[in-house]
C-alpha cells in the first residue's frame, strides 16, 4: 500500500511517501522557522498561509523523488490533531481534496502517535510493549505502549512541555527561536558545576512533570548575573548547561521510575526534544545499567515530519481504518481515545 503523508500541525510542512512493502520512498520538509523567528515564536495565521503555499510543490517533489505518479497512491494520511487549528485545517483540506480527486481513502492521524511511531522507520525498530517518553514543543508524556492504539498515560507535565520550557527559557535569555537547539549548542561550551538548578517534582512519588518553575529559576539566575555586571557569553553557556542538565536529569529519573513501575526494559523517546544529544546519552547510560534498550528516530524524524504521519496512517489503513470525507480536525485530542488496531 502506497500512502502519501501530510503534516501541518504547527510550523513545518512535511510530506512523505511510505510504501508498506518497500518502506519510506521519499520525504520532504519545509520549515517555517525563519518566518516566525522575528516574532520569537509561531504566529498561527502566518503558519496556515505558508502551509497553503508549500503543500503542492512538496507533494510534487516527493512524487518525483520516489519516481511515482499520483495515480499510484492508495491513500492519503494527514495530521488531524493536536495542533494549531488553522494549520491542521490546511493539511486536512488538502488531504481530503486529493483523496476525493484520486478516489482513495483518507485517514486522520494523531500527531503524537506519529511521533511515537517514528522510531519504527529506523533499521532496528522497537518491539511492543515499551515505555515511551514523548517530549515535544506541546507535550511531555510518559506512556505505556502495548501496541498501536494501546496507550496508557503514566504521567505528563502539569504545566509547560519540555520543548516549551527550552523555547521559553531561551527567549528569556535573548536566544533565537526555537530554543531547544540553541540551548543545546550553548550548553556544549558550558562549565559543569558552576550552576546547579533544581530537578522539579523528583523528590515526590509519581510520574508527572513540571517545568515552569525551572524556567523562572533560570531567568532569576540570568538576571542576578546581569545585575552583578556579568552578561558574558560564557555565563550564558553555563546557565544553558545547568538548565539542560536539570531537564535531562528530571526526564531520566522519571523514565527510570516508569520502567520500574511497568517492569519493562525498552524505552522509546520521541518528539523534538528527543533530538537532544545530552538526553540521548543520559538515557542510553541508564538503559545500559538496567540491561535494557533505548530507541529513537534519526534527528530529522524527531521533530515534525511527514514520514511519521505516512507511517502511522499506513498502519491504521492496513487495519481497515479510515475517515469519511468531512474536513474535521481536533486541536486538542487525547491519545488514549484512539482505537487499537
Ligand atoms: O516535535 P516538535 O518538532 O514539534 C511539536 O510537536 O511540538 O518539537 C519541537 C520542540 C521545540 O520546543 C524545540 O525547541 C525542541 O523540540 N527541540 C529541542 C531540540 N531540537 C528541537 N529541544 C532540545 N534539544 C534539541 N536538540
Ligand atoms: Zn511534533
Amino acid at each position: 500500500m502506497l500512502v502519501l503523508g501530510l503534516e501541518t500541525s504547527c510550523d513545518e510542512t512535511g510530506v512523505a511517501l511510505y510504501d508498506s512493502e518497500q518502506g519510506l520512498l521519499a520525504d520532504a520538509l519545509f520549515s517555517q522557522i525563519d518566518l516566525h523567528r522575528v516574532y520569537g515564536g509561531v504566529v498561527p495565521e502566518l503558519a496556515s498561509r505558508d502551509h497553503v503555499k508549500r503543500m503542492l510543490p512538496l507533494i510534487r517533489q516527493v512524487l518525483a523523488e520516489a519516481g511515482r505518479e499520483a495515480g499510484q497512491i492508495d491513500a492519503v494520511a494527514y495530521t488531524a490533531g493536536p495542533g494549531l487549528v488553522g494549520a491542521l485545517l490546511v493539511g486536512a483540506s488538502c488531504a481530503q481534496a486529493l483523496a476525493l480527486a484520486w478516489g482513495v481513502p483518507a485517514v486522520g492521524v494523531h500527531h503524537m502517535e506519529g511521533h511515537l511511531l517514528a522510531p519504527m522507520l529506523e533499521a532496528q525498530p522497537p518491539a511492543f510493549p515499551f515505555v515511551a517518553l514523548l517530549v515535544s514543543g506541546g507535550h511531555t508524556q510518559l506512556v505505556r505502549v502495548d501496541g498501536i492504539g494501546c496507550y496508557e498515560l503514566l504521567g505528563e507535565s502539569v504545566d509547560d512541555a519540555a520543548g516549551e520550557a527550552f523555547d521559553k527559557t531561551a527567549k528569556l535569555m535573548g536566544l533565537r527561536y526555537p530554543g531547544g537547539p540553541e540551548i543545546a549548542r550553548l550548553a556544549e561550551q558550558g562549565t559543569p558545576g558552576r550552576f546547579v538548578f533544581p530537578r522539579p517534582m523528583t523528590d515526590r512519588p509519581g510520574l508527572d512533570f513540571s517545568f515552569s518553575g525551572l524556567k523562572t529559576f533560570t531567568l532569576n539566575t540570568w538576571q542576578q548575573c546581569r545585575d552583578a555586571g556579568d552578561d558574558s557569553e560564557q555565563t550564558r553557556c553555563d546557565i544553558a548547561l545547568a538548565f539542560q542538565q536539570a531537564v535531562v536529569e528530571t526526564l531520566t529519573i522519571k523514565c527510570r521510575r516508569a520502567l520500574k513501575q511497568t517492569g519493562l526494559k525498552s524505552l522509546v523517546i520521541a518528539g523534538g526534544v528527543s533530538a537532544n544529544q545530552s538526553l540521548r546519552q543520559a538515557l542510553e547510560a541508564m538503559l545500559a545499567e538496567l540491561k535494557g534498550q533505548v530507541f529513537y528516530a534519526r534527528p530529522r524524524f524527531c521533530t515534525d515530519n511527514g514520514a511519521m504521519i505516512a507511517y502511522a496512517g499506513c498502519q491504521r489503513l492496513l487495519a481497515g481504518q479510515h475517515d469519511g470525507p468531512a474536513i474535521a480536525v481536533q486541536p486538542r485530542w487525547s491519545m488514549e481515545t484512539l482505537p487499537a488496531i
